[in-house]
């Protein structure tokens, strides 16, 4: 028996020129989100993980201000998905100092299919978080960045077939 290819699994990868093309493709992430969705986001300081989040946020429809979580660990959105509001968490957990630190925040309570998580340095807790649908890796390439989209779940594998994103060429 042959095993055929994962070919719907093939990652994306864009050349982001600016911060611009940064949030223009955040932009194109909000399209694509679901209930339930998990994002991890990889790559070192300054890579752009929040400033893809924020422009995610914003043409999700939030209108408040965006901070990063880097000292409360998560910050709580909400955003309108079709007709319903829908809890979004905004994770960073690169001072997250021990796993019990994770669960006496009750952070485990908050995957319950219905919220959608996008997470700064999930490597910190990996063995406590749910598995992602779609890992977005962040790597500085020339004067911008370089992002790899890779969906890891049939669902990321669905949504990131619905990505309407051009403007990323190729590095
Ligand atoms: N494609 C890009 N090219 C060049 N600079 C970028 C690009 N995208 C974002 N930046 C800049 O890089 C920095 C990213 O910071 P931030 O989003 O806080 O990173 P992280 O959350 O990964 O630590 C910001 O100063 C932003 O203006
Ligand atoms: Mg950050």
């Amino acid at each position: 028996m042959t095993i055929a290819p994962p070919t719907d699994r093939v990652p994306l990868t864009f050349y982001l020129k600016d911060e611009a093309d940064t949030c223009a493709l955040g932009a194109a992430l909000a399209g694509i989100l679901e209930k339930g969705l998990g994002i991890h986001l990889k790559g070192g300081l300054g890579a752009g993980k929040t400033t893809l989040t924020r422009a995610l946020l914003r043409a999700a429809g939030y209108q408040g201000k965006v901070k990063s979580p880097t000292y409360t660990l998560v910050e709580p959105y909400t955003i309108p998905l079709g007709d319903e509001q829908v809890e979004l968490l905004h994770f960073d957990l690169y001072r997250m100092g021990c796993a019990e630190e994770f669960l006496d925040a009750g952070f485990r309570e908050s995957f319950n299919g219905s919220t959608i998580h996008i997470i700064e340095w999930a490597e910190n807790a990996d063995a406590l978080l749910e598995p992602p649908d779609i890992i977005i890796s962040l790597s500085f390439h020339k004067e911008g960045r370089q992002a790899v989209l890779s969906p890891a779940s049939p669902k990321g594998v669905e949504c990131l077939s619905r990505l309407a994103f051009t403007r990323g060429q190729k590095p």
